[in-house]
C-alpha cells in the first residue's frame, strides 16, 4: 500500500531553533531540570500537549479576518453554533474560552457536596472542577484499559457492571451525571465503542442520570469506531459523530484539540432549564452567550475546525501517523502503550529505566534524557505529576510512569517523526547510563509545573 501522506501542503513555515547538546545540558540546569520550565525556544520538537497547538488551515485564517466583533449577536456566532449544532445536534451551544471553563459551569450548577460524578475517566481538570464543587469524581474504567501492553480495541471503555453496581450503592438520587471522555485521554488517547456509549447511556436513563460526553477528541474516536467497530466500516465519520451525541444530554467541548484552534471551547445542553442557569453563570465568568470569552474571529476559527476535522482524509493520516510511530518503536523494543491510541505515544517509563525507583522519578529521568539528546520536549505522567506522600512521609507512587508524546494535529511532518522515533531509541541503547533526580522544592498543589529537581547521578 503507498504510504499515507500529510493530507495538505504547507503554506507558511516557522523556523525551528537548534541547540547544542552542550547548550541544552546549561538550559535544563538553568530550568532546575523541569521540562515546564525550558522556554519554548530552546525547544526543537515540541511534544508537550496536543491542546492548542494544531496549525490552523488557510480557511481558518481566513476566517480570522472576517471575524464578526460584536458583542451582541455576532454573524460568527450563528456560524459557529449552526456547526456545532449540525454535529451534535444538542440545541444550546454556549462558547467558553476552554474546555475546562465549560467544566467549570456544569459542575458549579451540578456539583456540592455528596454528589458523586463517574466516567470511564475524568480528565484532571474535570476532576478538579468536580471536588472543587465539593463533590466526588469516581473514574469507573474497564479492566483491558488498564493493562499497558493489552492489545483490545476499546481500551477506554466504561466499566458497564461497575458502572450500575455503584450507581445502586450510591443511589442515582446523589449522582446528577455520568461523563464518557473520548477519547480517554489519561489512559493513553483510548477510544470508547459505540456499543460501550449506548449501554452507558441507557443505563444513565434508567436511573435518571444526566449523561454527558467530554468530547474534545471526538472526530478521532469516530474513526477508531469506523475502522473498528462492526457495522460501522461503511458509515461516515460525521454519522458516528452524530450516533454518539444523539445518545447525550449534552458535552464539554475543549476545541484546542479536535476543533484544531488555538484556543476556543463550548458547552453543549439540550435541557432548557440548565442552558438557561449556564448562560447565567457564563455571563458573569465567561462573556455574553454570543461570544463567551472568545474573540468573534476564534468562533470562526473554530467552525471552520470542526468541519474540518471530519474530513477523512485527514483523519486517516492522523490516526496513521501515531501509529507509524507505535510501529517504529515497538520494533526496536522500547516499551510504550499498545495499541496506540489517537493523540500520543505513551512510554513506559518504568520498564524503559528499571534501575530508577518510582520515588527518583523514571518519567522525569526519561522526559529529561529525550531532551538532552535530541530537543524533544514530552511531559512525564507519573510519580512527579501524580505521586502523594502517606501519613509518614513516604512517597505513595501512581499505578504506572509514563512519558506522554503529544502529536500536535498539522504541525509536523513524516521526518520530524522519524528524528523523535531516532532519538528515542538512541536513548533506549543507553538506557542503563541515566539516573534518578530528586525534588529540592515542591509546590503544595500540582507540583509537578514548578518543580525544581536535581539529578546527582549525573
Ligand atoms: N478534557 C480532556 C480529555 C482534556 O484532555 C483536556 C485538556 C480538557 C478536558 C481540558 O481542556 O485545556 O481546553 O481547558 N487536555 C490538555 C492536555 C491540557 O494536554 O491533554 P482545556
Amino acid at each position: 500500500m503507498a504510504t499515507i501522506i500529510e493530507p495538505f501542503r504547507i503554506k507558511s513555515v516557522e523556523p525551528l531553533t537548534f541547540t547544542t547538546r552542550q547548550e541544552r545540558e546549561q538550559i535544563l540546569k538553568d530550568a532546575k531540570n523541569n521540562l515546564f520550565l525550558v522556554r519554548a525556544a530552546h525547544v526543537l520538537i515540541d511534544l508537550l500537549t496536543d491542546s492548542g497547538t494544531s496549525a490552523m488551515s488557510a480557511r481558518q485564517w481566513a476566517g480570522m479576518m472576517t471575524g464578526d466583533e460584536s458583542y451582541a449577536g455576532s454573524q460568527s456566532f450563528y456560524r459557529f453554533r449552526d456547526v456545532a449544532t449540525g454535529i451534535t445536534g444538542f440545541k444550546h451551544i454556549i462558547p467558553t474560552h476552554q474546555g475546562r471553563a465549560a467544566e467549570k459551569i456544569l459542575f458549579t450548577l451540578l456539583g456540592g457536596p455528596g454528589k458523586s460524578f463517574v466516567s470511564n475517566t475524568f480528565f484532571d481538570t474535570t476532576r478538579g472542577n468536580i471536588e472543587y464543587s465539593g463533590a466526588e469524581a469516581v473514574d469507573l474504567l474497564t479492566e483491558e484499559g488498564k493493562k499497558p501492553q493489552l492489545i483490545a480495541d476499546f481500551k477506554g471503555n466504561m466499566d458497564i457492571a461497575a458502572l450500575e453496581s455503584f450507581i445502586r450503592e450510591k443511589g442515582a438520587e446523589n449522582i446528577p451525571l455520568c461523563m464518557m471522555t473520548i477519547t480517554n485521554n489519561s489512559g493513553g488517547g483510548q477510544p470508547v465503542s459505540l456499543q460501550n456509549m449506548r449501554e452507558t447511556a441507557a443505563i444513565c436513563r434508567k436511573y435518571g442520570i444526566l449523561f454527558f460526553i467530554d468530547a474534545c477528541r471526538f472526530a478521532e474516536n469516530a474513526w477508531f469506531i469506523k475502522k473498528r467497530e462492526k457495522g460501522y466500516e461503511n458509515r461516515s465519520v460525521l454519522d458516528i459523530s452524530r450516533e454518539i451525541f444523539s445518545l447525550a444530554d449534552g458535552c464539554t467541548m475543549s476545541a484546542k484539540k479536535d476543533a484544531l484552534v488555538n484556543i476556543g471551547g463550548f458547552l453543549a445542553l439540550q435541557d432548557d432549564t440548565l442552558a438557561r442557569e449556564a448562560k447565567n453563570l457564563l455571563i458573569i465568568t465567561e462573556g455574553f452567550p454570543t461570544y463567551g470569552g472568545l474573540a468573534g474571529r476564534d468562533l470562526e476559527a473554530m467552525a471552520q475546525g470542526l468541519e474540518e476535522v471530519l474530513d477523512e482524509e485527514y483523519l486517516r493520516y492522523r490516526i496513521r501517523s501515531i501509529e507509524y510511530m507505535g510501529e517504529k518503536l515497538t520494533a526496536a523494543g522500547v516499551p510504550i502503550i499498545l495499541p496506540t491510541g489517537g493523540h500520543a505515544i505513551y512510554i513506559d517509563a518504568r520498564a524503559f529505566l528499571p534501575q530508577i525507583p518510582v520515588e527518583e522519578f523514571p518519567g522525569v529521568a526519561l522526559a529529561n534524557a529525550l531532551y538532552l539528546e535530541g530537543g524533544i520536549r514530552g511531559v512525564e505522567i507519573g510519580s512527579l505529576m501524580f505521586g502523594k506522600y502517606d501519613a509518614k512521609g513516604k512517597h505513595v507512587a501512581p499505578p504506572m510512569e509514563l512519558v506522554r508524546l503529544a502529536i500536535p494535529r498539522r504541525v509536523y511532518t513524516q521526518s520530524h517523526i522519524d528524528y523523535v522515533c531516532e532519538v528515542i531509541i538512541e536513548v533506549f541503547g543507553k538506557r542503563t547510563q541515566y539516573s534518578g533526580y530528586r525534588i529540592s522544592y515542591e509546590a503544595p498543589l500540582l507540583r509537578h509545573f514548578t518543580a525544581e529537581l536535581e539529578n546527582p547521578g549525573r
